[in-house]
């Protein structure tokens, strides 16, 4: 499992909850290998579950060598020559040093591509690069752990996230953007899935100073900003954009009603950010579509109290579509829900009574 730096015990932790069959073996800063037990084959979608998990392969062990062509031999001895879908190969060193999509998968990394490429067979569908990856591919895993060093496994893409080599959005640099909230919104949106529409109306809560605000202007959504601090001016002169320049409390209730989507990055304790969105989401006739919140935290131990808020965003009538921590983002947790679906009533096929019918008259018909 690959993890942000310091967030290893937390996905143990997790881990020992979900699969606690796993017996933890080597661990090292951002990468955390577990034995599987014989016999344990676990599930192929446990993945979205761990949360903090970045990526999760099945490893079948190391490959060591003095030469990239000595490694790749050794990578597919013990992997098998396939027929595999799609190869994915990515850097530790990306997670360890909270480095880019682009930089994990730079130039030394296309050569080991290439180098195991050509050793495998490959699937009729095969997929030339790793972008072209979609779920159900076959993937052959290459964790550049040091540069002698690969980890050598596979995992079934699955989700888009899982679709990524290392789980990792490919957009990284913010360059133009207000701010990296823009990087977090626009992964968020393509991992999770959920559909924004031009017209619709959504609110952010902490939106200084506007990168997620500029997502969604791109994403043609009329936009209101809540945040004390002010907003750039590129977003700000948007005429689709509103700022209302105070704290989320100091708004009345009222105003909340009518957004299709609420997006929440403040800065402060999650307890208070999950107190805000409660405020606003169990007020009378506030129903948004759905939701995205950024949780901050404070320490990697708070993504323990995950599943508590999950349960939270359930109770306000939000079923949670996705909750992980993002490529993009820092010390936190982003979760997306969407508004719960009330089951279809089916209504029962009973006869029109003709006399009620001859009441009303024919206009009245529905
Ligand atoms: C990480 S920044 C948000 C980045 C922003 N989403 C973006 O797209 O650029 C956190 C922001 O939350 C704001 N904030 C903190 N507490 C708040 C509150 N109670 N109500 C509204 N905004 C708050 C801060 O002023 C700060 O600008």
């Amino acid at each position: 499992m690959a993890v942000k730096p310091g967030a290893e015990a937390a996905v143990v932790e997790r881990q020992q909850v979900i699969l606690p069959e796993l017996v933890r073996a080597a661990w090292r800063k951002g990468i955390v290998t577990f034995r599987l037990p014989p016999g344990f084959d676990p599930p192929d979608d446990f993945f979205p579950e761990l949360f903090v998990a970045q990526a999760v392969i099945r490893s079948f062990g190391q490959a060591v060598g003095a030469s990239i062509d000595a490694r790749a031999d050794a990578a597919v001895a013990i992997a098998g020559r396939g027929p595999w879908d799609v190869v994915h190969v990515w850097g530790r060193e990306a997670f360890v040093a909270d480095r880019s999509a682009d930089t994990a998968a730079g130039d030394a990394e296309e050569e080991v591509v290439e180098a195991i490429r050509r050793r495998i067979e490959h699937t009729s569908r095969d997929r030339g690069t790793a972008a072209d990856t979609v779920p159900g591919d076959l993937v052959f895993d290459c964790v550049v752990d040091s540069p002698d060093r690969w980890w050598i496994g596979w995992h079934r893409g699955l989700t888009p996230m899982s679709c990524r080599p290392g789980g990792m959005h490919p957009l990284h640099d913010a360059a133009g953007k207000v701010s990296r909230a823009w990087l977090k919104l626009d992964e968020a949106i393509a991992t999770s899935g959920v559909r924004l529409a031009a017209g619709e109306r959504a609110c952010e809560i902490g939106a200084s100073p506007g990168g997620a605000c500029q997502r969604l202007l791109e994403a043609g959504l009329r936009v209101v900003g809540i945040d004390p601090a002010l907003v750039d001016p590129r977003v700000a002169e948007h005429p689709r954009f509103e700022q209302w320049r105070m704290r989320a409390r100091d708004v009345k209730l009222k105003a909340f009603r009518g957004f299709d989507w609420f997006v929440a990055d403040m800065n402060i304790d999650p307890t208070s950010t999950m107190e805000s969105l409660g405020r606003i989401l169990t007020a009378p006739g506030v129903r948004p579509k759905g939701v995205i919140a950024t949780l901050k935290l404070p320490d990697w131990s708070r993504a323990a109290e995950i599943p508590g808020w999950l349960d939270r965003f359930r109770e306000w009538g939000q079923t949670p579509v996705m909750a992980r921590q993002l490529s993009t983002g820092g010390r936190e947790v982003c979760i997306v829900t969407e508004l719960r679906r009330q089951a279809p009533t089916r209504k029962p096929d009973l006869p029109r009574k003709p006399e009620a019918q001859a009441e009303r008259g024919v206009d009245d018909a529905p």
